[in-house]
């Protein structure tokens, strides 16, 4: 396929964008008196200066709520316009109701059918995909999509290999009809269970339920094999980038923004070398957020917007993976 044969772009993607972060946040100078760390360990291997955290009283839905008030300002339409609500979460505020549906109650649109979906930190472009699928089918008009975490509530305080790595926000988008020209031009899903132990939370489930013993034994935080993890991260993600490129007459030379998973700024830079994306394409916030999982790439999109970084008619490439283990990538025409 040449140039002249590009595959044209849906007519379907996203019509608004919003991030909302909790207030507090902790720095790696508060991390060095919590656990066996320094400001120089966190920033050389993560390239992470600090994080949100959110207070006792704030869940999930809350901030994903918050993240869904502004991406709905910024398409143009009112809480009542939406058909579908779509959260992406491994911290949800309980097994069940959902997410999405303490979100829905909250933005008081009763209209609204709700579900989230388990991706960990690929939740987000899982959603964008199926949003694009209920858009086009005609079923609905508006979806909101929304990545959204507290990670900072299931990690081990005193593991320092996971607890300097995570932050806490959410990120939405109101997918819709933004015209011919513009929106997804293509997606991939991709998954490998037979990876799920190098990232997991094993106990609260059916599995493992909860009991004083798996309490007892720090069951119910975040279990990860960073250095595996880490060399996985980078071919999951640059394969997937190849990947949604297929097929459409884009390589990766077109691309204008390449926005990766948000874990780690030498996995960005990895992911970024490895299909030869040169680093003035690739927009990163991670110094600033942490690893925020399914919220990382909606945040960084809004914040791209406001910035006036990303704008209409550029070619995007998301790209994202996590737990299960899970990856994505979805191509646009902003
Ligand atoms: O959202 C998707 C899921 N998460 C990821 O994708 C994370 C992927 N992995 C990573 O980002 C990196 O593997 C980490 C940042 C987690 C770790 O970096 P690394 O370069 O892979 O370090 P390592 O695990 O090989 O550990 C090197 C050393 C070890 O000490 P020894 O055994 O060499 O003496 C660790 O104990 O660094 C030590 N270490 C720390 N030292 C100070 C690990 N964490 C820390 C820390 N502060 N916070």
């Amino acid at each position: 396929m040449n140039a002249q044969h590009r595959k044209p772009a849906s007519g379907i993607g996203i019509l608004g964008v919003g991030y909302f972060v909790p207030e507090g946040e902790l720095t790696n100078a508060d991390l060095e008196k919590i656990v066996d760390t320094t400001d120089e360990w966190i920033r050389e291997r993560t390239g992470i200066s600090k994080r949100h955290k959110t207070d006792a009283e704030t869940a999930t839905s809350d901030l994903a709520a918050g993240a869904a008030l502004k991406a709905i300002e910024d398409a143009g339409i009112t809480p009542t316009d939406i058909g579908l609500i779509i959260v992406g979460t491994a911290t949800p505020d309980m097994f069940f109701p959902s997410t999405a549906c303490l979100v829905q109650k909250a933005l008081e649109a009763p209209q609204a059918a709700a579900f989230d979906v388990s991706a960990a930190c690929s939740g987000f472009l899982y959603g964008l995909s199926i949003a694009e699928n209920f858009v086009n089918s005609g079923k609905h008009e508006y979806v909101l999509v929304i990545g959204a975490e507290t990670l900072t509530k299931i990690v081990d305080w005193s593991d320092k290999t996971t607890c300097v790595l995570f932050g806490d926000g959410a990120g939405a988008v109101v997918v819709g009809r933004v015209g011919d020209g513009r929106g997804i031009i293509s997606s991939y899903l991709g998954s490998d269970g037979g990876m799920g132990d190098l990232l997991n939370l094993p106990a609260g489930g059916s599995r493992m339920p909860a009991s004083e013993e798996t309490v007892r034994n720090g069951m119910h935080y975040v279990k990860m094999q960073g250095n595996k993890l880490f060399k996985v991260a980078v071919k999951a993600m640059a394969s997937a980038a190849v990947k949604a490129l297929e097929d459409t007459g884009y390589t990766t030379d077109d691309l204008e923004i390449l926005v990766t998973h948000q874990a780690n700024q030498r996995i960005i830079d990895a992911t970024a070398r490895r299909i030869a994306v040169p680093p003035e394409k690739v927009y990163s916030n991670v110094e600033f957020f942490g690893n925020t999982s399914a919220a990382s790439i909606p945040i960084a999109l809004a914040e791209a917007k406001k910035k006036g970084i990303l704008k209409e008619g550029m070619l995007v490439e998301l790209v994202s993976f996590g737990g299960g283990l899970t990856w994505a990538s979805v191509l646009l025409r902003w």
